[in-house]
């Protein structure tokens, strides 16, 4: 049997949404030209990539007539795209030019401990960073952020952000759409709440610090309301889910198919044929979408109509669904408009990449348990150390964790709070091997799923095996990072810290 929540996290969801419930309320109207971050320039000495960053503050027009305050990389608000090839060599100098410290981790990167910019590398005001590594992973859509202790779900909703492209030859020589900002585009989607005075409304409450903060307006790449033209019949769209705390449920207005090509790691083994997908915040996909018919497809993220409870509300969901009225919201992310596309050639290869087969060596297994006490949290006025895995909450000077590099191992990723919690763990690409829940038993793995991720959304009750090999990294004094990416929680302690020695 099908439970109502079980129902919202399955595309048999989507399926059984009749099509004019998406097709009903086309909502306000996309008038903003789509905005490309542009590529950070780079000098190349052979393998060699040195890039300059400046950390700083800025001010963005938004919304009509008022100007935000807004923090950016290169820019005024988000970063610049940081792009290199499998076997570059990058030498990263960030400069922080706020008045407050903070740090650039590079999200999904393999590297040595001290260059992971996590909370270990902070940047004081004024001062400089060089974080400076080996690009040894395949192609794939990363991306970088904030990950100062205690301030990074602030710095990344002002704007510390940006996506980080790794290319390899084996992509490069499949037939994708790979220009960037003409057939192939960043989709950094984020939501956010202002002021009447333009600037954030960031954490106001406490349901904002338990729940994680989540905003009424969708920005893509920093602009609401975009619309990108395009005269291409295929592109492909790198979407990362950006927010501090909202999981998307995303899919077109019309309901249209599309490609997944690629997860968080990189190109799966086949383009996969879907018409939806859930991106939990951190998560990426690589999208191909097929526009020869010239429509104006919109991207939006489907809600539930009513808040509430959780069950409640996707019980009076499914209650509609089930033949009364409108069921859903829509929270519309972008539009595409493809009306002067005039080609109808468009190619999708049917194999892209061949995975390495699973390694069987496993030498540890590891139980993570995530638990949120919520009546403590609700008596301290605060979830500061109410937010664990294993019973403790981040302390920057405990190693929870001591791992063999070169080893591979599971990590048995076990939720057992009340909301869903992405998972996150640095240095790594992991492959999902098993997910089950009591109530459910074990799952399929799906298609989005089965490739390389960084990342993985653990429901309620749920238990998720992830495997891996950790790179050979040695430094017994500088630990990475495992956490949950709500940024909230993030801050709040649900974060702990391993070693490869
Ligand atoms: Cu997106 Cu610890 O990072
Ligand atoms: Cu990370
Ligand atoms: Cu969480």
């Amino acid at each position: 049997m099908f439970s109502r929540r079980k129902l919202l996290q399955t595309s048999l969801f989507y399926s059984l949404l009749p099509q004019n419930i998406l097709q009903a309320k086309v909502t306000e109207k996309f008038h903003n030209p789509f905005q490309v971050p542009p590529l950070a320039t780079a000098e190349r000495k052979g393998r060699d990539l040195y890039f300059n960053l400046r950390v700083q503050s800025g001010k963005s027009a938004i919304l009509p007539n008022v100007l935000t305050p807004t923090l950016g990389i290169n820019l005024p608000f988000l970063g610049e795209t940081i792009r290199a090839n499998r076997g570059d060599r990058v030498h990263i100098k960030v400069k922080n030019s706020l008045n407050e410290t903070t740090t650039l981790h590079w999200h999904g990167m393999k590297l040595p401990a001290k260059m992971d910019g996590g909370p270990h590398q902070p940047i004081l005001p004024d001062a400089e960073w060089t974080s400076e590594f080996d690009i040894i992973q395949n192609a794939a859509t990363l991306w970088y952020h904030s990950h100062q202790m205690h301030q990074t779900g602030k710095q990344v909703y002002h704007g510390l952000a940006g996506m980080f492209i790794i290319d390899d030859d084996e992509s490069q020589n499949l037939d994708l759409p790979n220009d960037y900002g003409v057939d192939d585009f960043p989709v950094i989607i984020q939501d956010r709440d202002f002021n009447q005075d333009g600037s954030f409304r960031y954490v106001t409450s406490m349901h904002d610090l338990m729940m994680g903060k989540a905003g009424n307006t969708a920005l893509v790449n920093g602009v609401n309301k975009p619309v990108l033209k395009t005269t291409k019949a295929l592109i492909r769209l790198r979407v990362l889910n950006g927010s501090n705390a909202r999981i998307y449920n995303l899919a077109f207005h019309d309901f249209r198919h599309f490609h997944i090509i690629a997860s968080d790691g990189g190109l799966l083994e086949k383009p996969f044929r879907t018409k939806s997908f859930t991106l939990a915040p951190a998560e990426r996909v690589e999208i191909l979408v097929d526009l020869s018919d010239g429509e104006m497809p919109i991207l939006t993220h489907i809600t539930p109509s009513n808040s509430g409870s959780e069950e409640g509300m996707m019980g009076q969901m499914m209650d509609r669904l089930m033949g009364v009225e409108e069921a859903v919201n829509r929270f519309d992310i972008f539009q595409i408009d493809a009306s002067e596309v005039t080609s109808s050639k468009v190619n999708i290869p049917d194999n892209l990449v061949t995975f390495e087969p699973l390694p069987d060596a496993v030498v540890h297994k590891r139980v993570f348990k995530l638990e949120m006490d919520m009546m403590s949290a609700m008596m301290k006025g605060s979830p500061q150390g109410q937010l664990t895995i294993n019973g403790s909450s981040m302390d920057i000077n405990h190693i929870n964790e001591t791992i063999q590099a070169g080893s591979t191992e599971i990590w048995v990723l076990e939720n057992h709070s009340m909301m869903a919690h992405p998972f996150h763990i640095h240095d790594v690409q992991f492959r999902i091997i098993k997910r089950e829940s009591e109530k459910f038993g074990e799952q399929n793995i799906s298609a989005q799923e089965a490739g390389y991720k960084d990342i993985v959304l653990v429901n309620p009750n749920e238990r998720v095996e992830v495997l891996m090999t950790f790179p050979e990294f040695r430094d017994s004094e500088t630990p990475y990072m495992y956490h949950c990416h709500i940024l909230e929680h993030e801050d709040a302690g649900m974060m702990g810290q391993f070693v490869t020695v």
